[in-house]
C-alpha cells in the first residue's frame, strides 16, 4: 500500500481536528440510522485514542460513533479519490453520505475505501462506527474465560485485555482524502541486493495496464534512470552508500507513469541499499555481524493514550540516540508510518510486530485468530515492506504456545510472511523458551525472560545462573541466534535503596547491567531489548500501581531513571 503523498500529480486533504462523538452503550445507533449522521454529539480530537479525553468513560469498549463533514476539493471530479484511516482500533465500519463503503477489523494498519463515485461537490458526510469490545476470537483476545489453555488469568486486569497494556479504542491516527489519477501506480515493491560494493535495486510496479513506466534513483553521486513498459526492472549502483544504523543512506527513487509521452502520475520512495540474513549463529546486515541495543516501547502518552503525537515520536528518537539504541521491537503491534519514517531516516533497525499479543489455542475461536493473524500479516507486510528499517516481522508476542496446535497455526504464519517477503527473518517472541516448538522452523529466537523480577524476586545473583542455562538450552537445541527480547524491573522514579531492593532506581539499573553481562558471555546472542523505554499506561491491576507498567528507563513524561544513565554508559560507543 502506497503512502499518500502530495505532488503535482497526487493529492491529498487531511481531515484531521474536532470530529463529532457519541458513545452508544446501548447499540441505538444502527437501529436509529447514525449512519446517515447523528445529532447531540460531543467534540473529540482526531487522532487520539477517546478513553482519556473524557473524565466519563475511560474503562468504555463498547460502541462509539464518530462523524465529520467536508467538500470535494476542486478538480477531483476525474480523479480517484479515497478515504484513508491510518489506524482505528478495533473494528471499524464506514459510511460516507449514508452508503456503506465497508469495515476493517485491528488497530494499527491502515485501510482505504475509494469514495470517487460517493462524493458530492459539498456537504460529504463520513461516519465511522468503532466497536473497541475485547473477545476471545479477536486479536489480541480478551474477555477470555479461565481456560487450561490459556495462562492468563483473565480476571488480573481491568479491562480484561490477556496482555499488559491499556487498550485504548478510537481513531488514532490521521485521516485522509486522497486523489489520483484513475490509472495511477497502485502499488510498489522494492528489494535490494549487495555484491561487493554495488547495490542492486529491485523494482516491481503494480499498476493498470497500458501506461509506461520511467524510474530515476538519485543520491550520493548516483542518478539513474530506466524506462519500461512491463512491471519489474533493476538498477545497479556501483560504489553503492549502503543503509545502516549511524549510516542511514537514503536514495530518492522516482516512479513517473507516462500515457503518450505524458506524465500523469508521479511517486517518490526513500530506499535504503541493505541486507538482512541469519547465517549460523550471526544476524548479519549488509553482510557484516550487527548487534540490536534497544528497547521494547509502546506508542503510549498521557490524554491522547495510543494517538500519533508527533513531538513524541521526535522525543523517542532523540531518548534512544542519546542512550546509545540501534534498534527496537514494535511491541505488541505496528506503530505509525510516521515512527517508521524516522526509523528509516535516522538509521535504527525495527523488529516490526503483528497485533497478536496475548495469543491461546483452545479450539474455541481458533480458526478466527488464525485469519485474523494472516490478514495483520498482509497488511503489514503491505505497508512496511520497502522499510530499510524493517529487518524482521515478529508473528506474536508471549503467546500461550505450549498446545501442540500452536506449531501448525505458526507455520501456516510463517510460510504466508516468507511467500510475502523471502528477504527479512521471521519470528516469534517467546516467554515459553525451549518448549516453543515453533523456533525449529521460525529464523531466530526471541526470549522474554525475567530472572530476579517475576522470579528470584529480589534475587538477581540467583535467576541469572538460570537466565544462561536457559538460553544456552535454547541455543543447545535450536542452533539459532537469540535476542533477549524483553527483560526489566519496575521501578519508582525517585524511590532509591543501597543495597538495592525492587522498585528501587538501583535495583533496575543492577538488574539489567547484569542481564546484559550474562548474555553477552555468549556469542549466539545477536540481541539485547530493555523493556521498556518508558513507564506506561496499563489496565487496572493490584501489581500496577498507577495502572502504570513501572519498567521504563524513562518515565512517561520522558525523565531518566538511573538505569537510563547506566545503560547510556554501556551502550554509548
Ligand atoms: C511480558 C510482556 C509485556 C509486559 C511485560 C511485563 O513480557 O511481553 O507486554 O509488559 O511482560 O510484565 O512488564
Amino acid at each position: 500500500m502506497l503512502y499518500p503523498q502530495l505532488n503535482p500529480y497526487r493529492q491529498m486533504t487531511s481531515l484531521d481536528g474536532f470530529w463529532d462523538f457519541r458513545f452508544d452503550p446501548d447499540e441505538e445507533g444502527k437501529p436509529a440510522g447514525w449512519s446517515g449522521g447523528f445529532a447531540d454529539g460531543r467534540p473529540i480530537a482526531v487522532p487520539a485514542s477517546w478513553n482519556d479525553q473524557f473524565s466519563d468513560h475511560r474503562e468504555y469498549l463498547g460502541t462509539a460513533w464518530y462523524q465529520t463533514r467536508f467538500d470535494r476539493s476542486w478538480g477531483w471530479e476525474d480523479k480517484k479519490v479515497f478515504v484513508r484511516f491510518a489506524s482505528v482500533n478495533y473494528l471499524a465500519e464506514v459510511w460516507l453520505n449514508g452508503t456503506y463503503l465497508g469495515q476493517h477489523e485491528g488497530g494499527h494498519l491502515p485501510f482505504q475505501f475509494q469514495i470517487s463515485a460517493l462524493l458530492k461537490p459539498e456537504g460529504n458526510l463520513l461516519v465511522v462506527r468503532v466497536d473497541g469490545a475485547l473477545a476471545p476470537d479477536r486479536v489480541p483476545p480478551g474477555n477470555v474465560p479461565a481456560d487450561p489453555l490459556h495462562s492468563f488469568a483473565n480476571s488480573v486486569n481491568y479491562p480484561p485485555g490477556s496482555f499488559d497494556f491499556f487498550p485504548f479504542c478510537g481513531i488514532q491516527r490521521p485521516v485522509l482524502l486522497i486523489a489520483v489519477a484513475p490509472t495511477a501506480l497502485e502499488d510498489l515493491t522494492v528489494t535490494t541486493t549487495i555484491q561487493g560494493s554495488t547495490g542492486s535495486v529491485h523494482i516491481r510496479l503494480e499498476r493498470p495496464a497500458g501506461s509506461a513506466a520511467r524510474v530515476r534513483l538519485q543520491g550520493h553521486g548516483a542518478d539513474l534512470s530506466a524506462e519500461t513498459g512491463g512491471d519489474t526492472l533493476a538498477l545497479s549502483v556501483p560504489q553503492a552508500a549502503f543503509w545502516a544504523p549511524g549510516a542511514p543512506n537514503l536514495y530518492d527513487l522516482t516512479v513517473e507513469l507516462l500515457q503518450d509521452g505524458q506524465v500523469f502520475d508521479r511517486y517518490t520512495l526513500p530506499v535504503g541499499i541493505r541486507t538482512i540474513q541469519v547465517v549460523g549463529d550471526a544476524l548479519l546486515l549488509n553482510g557484516q555481524p550487527i548487534y540490536l541495543k534497544g528497547f521494547g516501547r509502546h506508542e503510549d502518552f498521557p490524554v491522547t493514550g495510543r494517538g500519533l503525537v508527533e513531538a513524541v515520536i521526535v522525543k523517542d528518537y532523540s531518548l534512544m540516540a542519546w542512550i546509545g539504541a540501534n534498534s527496537f521491537r514494535t511491541t505488541h503491534y505496528p506503530y505509525s508510518e510516521q515512527m517508521m519514517d524516522l526509523a528509516d531516516r535516522l538509521g535504527f533497525l525495527v523488529i516490526d510486530e503483528i497485533p497478536a499479543v496475548g495469543l491461546f489455542f483452545a479450539e474455541t475461536g481458533l480458526s478466527r485468530r488464525l485469519q485474523v493473524c494472516r490478514d495483520y500479516v498482509r497488511e503489514l507486510i503491505d505497508r512496511d515492506k520497502n522499510r530499510p528499517s524493517v529487518i524482521m516481522w515478529s508473528l506474536a508476542n508471549e503467546p500461550h504456545s505450549r498446545p501442540q496446535a500452536a506449531v501448525p497455526f505458526f507455520r501456516e504464519l510463517y510460510d504466508l510472511a516468507k511467500s510475502l517477503d523471502a528477504t527479512r527473518p521471521v519470528t516469534i517472541v517467546s516467554h515459553i523458551g525451549v518448549d516453543d516448538l515453533s523456533f525449529e522452523f521460525l529464523d531466530i529466537l526471541c526470549l522474554n525472560r525475567y530472572y530476579g523480577w517475576y522470579t528470584q524476586s529480589g534475587r538477581i545473583e540467583e535467576g541469572l545462573p538460570l537466565l544462561a542455562q536457559e538460553i544456552d538450552a535454547m541455543h543447545e537445541k535450536f542452533h539459532k541466534p537469540l535476542i533477549l527480547t524483553e527483560f526489566g524491573a519496575d521501578t519508582i522514579p525517585g524511590h532509591h535503596a543501597q543495597p538495592p531492593e525492587m522498585f528501587s532506581e538501583e535495583y533496575q539499573a543492577e538488574f539489567i547491567e547484569r542481564t546484559i553481562q550474562t548474555i553477552r558471555a555468549r556469542p549466539f546472542v545477536v540481541g539485547e531489548h530493555v523493556w521498556n523505554l518508558c513507564d506506561f499506561k496499563t489496565g487496572q491491576a493490584v501489581h500496577r500501581v498507577q495502572s502504570l507498567n513501572l519498567k521504563g528507563v524513562f518515565t512517561r513524561d520522558r525523565r531518566p531513571k538511573l538505569a537510563a544513565h547506566k545503560l547510556r554508559e554501556l551502550w554509548k560507543d
